[in-house]
């Protein structure tokens, strides 16, 4: 107690502490100095800390209102104390914040996103139409053998339906001399390889890439997509066929879209079809229109009931059994879809299109 007994405090001298602690306080820059001040005047052995203790060296009357102003005073430079730890604090962000002239305002870099392929988009569009109709979902090889491609689905060699197909052979020597290998140039090769493997009821659809030997152009390309579909049972129908394929129309382009079925000729139906769907941009108007080419009606995909031989061809009794198939291209039902003018874009890798799906 030996700071205490020195001086007996007054009102006078607690003021004079005051306002000389502020102004010292008020010119300080860092926090350590802060810390020193507060050290100096508020610390155990502080100045203000001594006056408070040399209290009890005066008269009751004198402590009491002596005592409330010191007790003021420790308060106003606590407060004070804390206020210019603030100002610094700010001052040095501020400080830093233009130095290293890093402007908080900015927007952040963006990180580069990635997202599906717009055709990965509709295979999976149209795949999920079907699965909500009981569809099971499979996929198959895209180096596939004549025999699939070809023999199973009723075009035997030397057939002139396959020209229809522009085909992509693989340069591979069977050694049995029987079997020769493409590149699938349609996925209805997975219709018998599926019903070879499973006894009815079947429904599935097949997505997949296809090949063909093609010069492109606005609407051709040497590879592309195509889901197959597939059902098979006992008492299917045409009406079955036509039902289905008009529910996934509606899914597919809207509640309102009519169908029409057209006569069309492949090898592994009978009979067989192609679908259009009335054009949803014209409402099925046709005039000047640019999606459906003034007709009004859009094909988008071939189907029929499964020929008899094809069946007959996978060992399934033909009396119990019928069935029918579809095969759709997605890239066309995306250029519908969007209104994209040239199919060569989808695979040309340039992500000024890519980035608008
Ligand atoms: N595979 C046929 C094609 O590529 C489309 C199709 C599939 C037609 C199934 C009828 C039934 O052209």
């Amino acid at each position: 107690m030996t700071e205490s007994s020195a001086q007996p405090p007054t009102a006078e001298s607690i003021e004079a502490i005051t306002i000389s602690a502020s102004a010292e306080l008020d010119r300080l820059e860092n926090l350590e100095a802060v810390d020193q001040w507060r050290v100096s005047y508020l610390g155990r052995r502080g100045m203000l800390t001594t006056v408070l203790r040399g209290l009890s060296s005066l008269e009751v009357e004198e402590r009491r209102t002596v005592g409330a102003l010191a007790n003021q005073a420790k308060n106003t430079l606590e407060e004070r104390l804390e206020e210019r730890v603030r100002q610094i604090n700010e001052a040095t962000l501020t400080r830093s914040a233009n130095q290293d002239r890093l402007d908080v305002t900015l927007p952040g870099r963006p990180a580069l996103e990635g997202r599906l392929h717009p055709t990965t988009q509709i295979v999976r569009e149209i795949c999920s139409a079907f699965v909500a109709m009981g569809f099971g979902v499979v996929e198959g090889p895209e180096v596939e053998w004549d025999h699939y491609n070809f023999e199973m689905l009723n075009i035997p060699k030397g057939h002139p339906a396959r020209d229809m197909w522009n085909t992509l052979w693989v340069d591979y020597e069977d050694p049995t001399g029987e079997q020769a290998m493409l590149l699938r140039t349609h996925t209805s090769p997975m219709q018998a390889r599926v019903m070879e493997n499973r006894e009815p009821p079947i429904r599935v659809v097949v997505p997949g890439k296809c090949y063909r030997y093609e010069a492109t152009d606005a609407t051709h390309e040497w590879h592309f997509y195509q889901v197959e579909g597939l059902a098979v049972g006992e008492g299917i129908t045409f009406a079955d066929l036509k039902g289905t394929l008009y529910e996934f129309a509606r899914r597919m382009f809207g509640e309102e879209r009519q169908i029409r079925f057209r006569c069309d000729y492949f090898p592994f139906v009978e009979p067989g079809v192609d679908m259009s769907i009335d054009c949803f941009a014209c409402e099925g108007d046709g005039n000047g229109c640019r999606i459906c080419r003034d007709s009004g009606w859009i094909e988008i995909m071939g189907a029929g009931m499964i020929h008899p031989k094809v069946l007959e061809g996978v060992g399934y009794d033909t009396e119990r059994y019928t069935g029918f198939a579809f095969g759709m291209g997605p890239e066309r039902i995306a250029m519908l879809k969007y209104g994209i003018d040239d199919i060569r874009h989808f695979y040309s890798n340039d992500l000024r299109f890519l980035r608008q799906f």
